[in-house]
């Protein structure tokens, strides 16, 4: 039985919509669980760990890059597009995944890193071993240095992990890498790399994949002249209107038509999901039919925990998506950001802007008010899981992990802190593996350590301290994503009229969800409760920084 038939039997809907509503768990696969004790996770850890994510209740996951891989960008810097990690299993391994997950019901997601490779793919060491202007250097964006030699970079432009964005090869020329140096843009003009790209999507999708998420969806085409290129002021003042030389150009959606008659072969459609950090106008674009078909909106993971934010942002981004025929997607944390349990704890601090700029400078355990950052992720996610759309949620979560501080420089691994120490301390903390048993090596995660340091206390937020505990943060993801199943129909939302500092809004079939924003209990609206994010107070009251979902006849 090939992959496709288990898709086609297994517990999946053939539903071609399935995904506009979906929630779709992030699993960052070398720290989900290790199934063979190297510390690093692996795909049989994934393909051991189905039956929790069975019982979590999500409808797909999404795996980021589990490819063959240096780690010089946790995995983003891939080796080979159409093979696994051996550190992290085999295909075969993958196959075996993909059937488990299938035959629980949920779809596979997996990352596709298509505006760089890692500079040990095949293709790059080609280029360097092979002369300037030639076939091989075509595929990636090679320009001639400047001084007497061509050692300098062609511009002054900075890698976004800091740091120069071009580096020297040593016999006259420069590579663009938008990222750390192992990972050499390709050159999407070139019709070799377009066509290498549609046989992976063709690859993943043959072995049963349902979808892709597509990385720096919003870079790959480039217009970068031959000599004489802009400087860093210029293109840091070039508007993103389409015609900027790297970011968002308007012919990479020419790319991405391409790519959907590629999903469209597949019955049903292979779906994508575009991560495009452009400006809000644009993203339309990507979540076309005609396009990617959806596109992250990252708008709530970078607001404060505020009633008018939050209203602002979803009734823009619910117009939004419809217009473009899409639905959107709602996200707090991923492996790129600090997570929002913590996240949401700094605001106590009184600085307005603290969450923000957190998201860039990482971690000062002391300024975080642990209680009230749970207390309030725990709200929002109530809040996100009743919204249209679809729910990216990031692993760990479900178990209300907090960001992981004071991880020592020698043990660090994100490139971002170690080009860019001075303002960066990276993303690591995001990316410790998850607490599965209350004890022991890397509690549960393997039978070694684990590859990033977990703290003394992790213990205290693992699956096995939550499982089956009324009122732990594991229980009320379950909880919500059951009822959610239960709930949903179509995508249509009413706001209520509430007070400030209050948010609710209903859904089909007497469905309303009821969020207090303030530091003060409020007056709990009528109807019969179905879930809270918290306790309510005896007196009928909704609690500070809580989430109600009633019935409303
Ligand atoms: C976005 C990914 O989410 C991030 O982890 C990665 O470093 C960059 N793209 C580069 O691939």
């Amino acid at each position: 039985m090939t992959l496709q038939d288990t898709q086609n039997s297994a517990g999946l809907s053939p539903d071609a919509n399935w995904w506009r509503q979906a929630a779709v768990y992030q699993i960052y696969p070398r720290s989900f669980a290790d199934a063979n004790g190297d510390g690093l996770g692996d795909l049989p850890g994934i393909t051991s760990k189905v039956p929790y994510l069975k019982e979590l209740g999500i409808d797909a996951v999404w795996l980021s890059p589990f490819y063959p891989s240096a780690l010089a960008d946790g995995g983003y810097d891939v080796d080979n597009y159409r093979d696994v990690d051996p550190r992290l299993g085999t295909l075969e391994d993958f196959d075996r995944m993909a059937a488990a997950l299938h035959a629980a019901g949920i779809r596979v997601i997996v990352d596709i890193v298509p505006n760089h490779s890692s500079d040990r793919h095949e293709w790059f060491k080609a280029a360097l071993a092979a002369p300037k202007g030639s076939a091989e250097r075509e595929r990636y964006i090679f320009r001639d240095g400047l001084g007497q030699d061509g050692e300098l970079p062609p511009a002054d432009w900075e890698s976004l992990f800091g740091g120069p964005g071009w580096t020297a090869v040593g016999d006259g020329q420069c590579y663009l890498h938008l990222f750390a140096k192992e990972q050499p843009d390709f050159n999407w003009s070139n019709e070799e790399v377009r066509a290498d790209f549609r046989k992976t999507l063709r690859f993943w999708s043959d072995r049963g994949v349902d979808g892709f998420r597509v990385d720096v969806a919003h870079a790959l085409t480039k217009d970068i002249p031959l000599t004489e290129l802009p400087d860093k002021a210029q293109l840091d003042a070039h508007p993103w209107d389409g015609t900027h030389p790297i970011w968002d150009r308007d012919e990479v959606h020419e790319v991405y038509a391409e790519w959907r008659e590629v999903f469209n072969e597949y019955e049903p459609p292979r779906i994508a999901v575009a991560e495009a950090w452009t400006n809000a106008d644009r993203r339309p674009a990507y979540a076309r039919a005609t396009g990617l078909g959806q596109a992250f909106n990252f708008d709530l993971l970078q607001a404060d925990f505020d009633a008018e934010a939050f209203k602002k942002i979803i009734s823009f981004n619910l117009a939004q998506a419809s217009a473009a025929g899409s639905s959107t997607t709602w996200v707090y944390s991923n492996h790129d950001v600090v997570r929002h349990a913590t996240r949401y704890g700094l605001e106590a601090t009184g600085d307005p802007d603290a969450a923000k700029t957190w998201l860039l400078q990482g971690a000062d355990p002391a300024r975080v008010d642990v209680e009230l950052g749970l207390r309030r992720a725990r709200a929002a996610t109530l809040l996100e899981l009743a919204l249209p759309g679809s729910a990216y949620l990031y692993q760990g979560e479900e178990l209300g992990l907090p960001e992981v501080t004071g991880i020592p420089d020698e043990q660090r691994q994100d490139p971002a802190f170690f080009r860019n120490k001075a303002v960066e301390v990276g993303r690591d903390g995001c990316r410790v593996p998850l607490p599965w048993e209350t004890s022991g090596s890397s509690f549960g995660f393997g039978s070694g350590e684990a590859h990033l340091p977990q703290p003394k206390d992790f213990g205290r937020y693992a699956v096995a301290a939550q499982s089956g505990v009324e009122g732990s943060t594991l229980e009320l993801y379950r909880e919500a994503l059951k009822l959610r199943r239960e709930l949903q129909s179509d995508e249509s939302l009413s706001w209520l009229a509430t007070e400030s500092g209050t948010l609710g809004f209903s859904r089909p079939n007497g469905w309303v969800s009821f969020t207090n924003f303030t530091a003060q209990a409020q007056q709990l609206p009528a109807g019969e409760v179905l879930l809270a994010s918290g306790p309510l107070d005896a007196a009928g009251q909704l609690p500070a920084a809580t989430t109600v979902w009633l019935r409303q006849r």
